[in-house]
């Protein structure tokens, strides 16, 4: 399909920039055209013109305690914005160099009425996990939710000339932090509560480019089959979202990434010819930690604009 063809949407995407950030430091304040946090995309009854508007909460989350990683930016901001127009008091982790996100993030979650609390961790190390969970607790008393979100990704052409080092430190980012976080966190969950992990269209695909992301995507949704099977008898759901091609700062931020790939993103691989916004996928991430996701557990939702999922 030509991109003449493209479908119409209120969402950008025929102004697409090629682009760059700095590897592993993706900022959203720096991405352009902006993204989409909060504003889904409604039709006129002709079905001509397609319009934004803010979500509005229904109170689905009322009082809840939500603790996201990745909370700053992209899909994780979007997920906190969200979980608090919701009525859920959110605690987000991100690394450091991206505080400037996550101060933006944290007023729009007490814009919603809510508590923010902000906590700059690196989660590879196992200390830093119990420490976000532990001072979650302390901020909150209670945890409902765990959003398992965030996650690195370098590009790598062949094997041959793979860095071990961020093999394992990708692994360790992607994967491992859910062991940790969700071990920390489950035993403070009540019957009702969820976790929700977020792995990745190149899980079921797999991403020829990247190897060793697609590897820990693939583990996350198994992670998350065999730990909702675990969890069931408490009462705490576990599931997990596919996104597709999403405008975020992880993709310009992708060490090896050409900054020319950012023109066309997700035009050429998406039936939708465009890449999804934030707020695109985060609803999935609301839908399943509310109570009308009650029958959902062991799930992966696929938010892709419509890529085929292999597998
Ligand atoms: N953007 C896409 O096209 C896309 C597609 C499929 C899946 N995803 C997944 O969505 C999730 C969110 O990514 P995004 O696209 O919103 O990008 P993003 O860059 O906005 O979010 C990634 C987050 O991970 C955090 N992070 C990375 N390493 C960390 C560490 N060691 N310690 C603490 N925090 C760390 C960053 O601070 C950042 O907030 C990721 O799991 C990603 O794999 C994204």
């Amino acid at each position: 399909m030509s991109s003449s063809e493209a479908p119409p949407t209120a969402y950008p995407s025929t102004s697409l920039k090629a682009q760059d950030q700095a590897p592993g430091k993706g900022l959203d304040s720096k991405l352009e055209p902006a993204a989409n946090w909060t504003q889904l995309e409604f039709w006129d009854d002709e079905g001509k013109s397609p319009y934004l508007k803010e979500y509005e909460g229904r109170g689905l989350l009322k009082d809840k305690a939500a603790l996201i990683t990745g909370g700053d930016s992209g899909i994780g901001r979007s997920v906190g914005i969200l979980m608090a127009r919701e009525g859920a008091d959110i605690s987000f982790v991100y690394l450091p160099e991206e505080e400037e996100d996550a101060q933006q993030t944290k007023k729009e979650i007490e814009k919603a009425g809510r508590k923010a609390h902000l906590m700059p961790l690196d989660i590879t190390s196992r200390e830093n996990c119990q420490k976000a969970v532990d001072e979650h607790m302390k901020v909150f008393g209670k945890i409902n939710i765990l959003v398992n979100n965030a996650a690195m990704q370098e590009v790598c052409q062949d094997i041959k000339d793979i860095d071990l080092d961020i093999v394992e430190k990708t692994f360790r980012t992607n994967i491992l932090s859910m062991f940790a976080l969700t071990k920390y966190a489950v035993k403070h969950m009540k019957r009702g509560s969820s976790v929700i992990n977020s792995t990745s269209v190149a899980g079921y695909m797999g991403n020829p480019t990247m190897v060793d992301y697609s590897s820990t995507k693939g583990a996350i949704a198994t992670f998350t089959r065999a730990l909702a099977q675990q969890q069931a008898p408490k009462g705490i759901r576990i599931n997990a979202v596919a996104p597709g091609i999403i405008w975020t700062p992880l993709q310009p931020a992708t060490k090896g990434n050409p900054a020319e790939n950012m023109e066309a993103l997700g035009t050429q691989a998406a039936p939708l010819q465009r890449p999804g916004m934030p707020v695109e996928v985060a609803v999935a991430y609301v839908f399943l930690a509310s109570p009308m996701g009650s029958y959902f557990t062991g799930e992966v939702i696929h938010g892709t604009g419509g890529i085929e999922m292999q597998g």
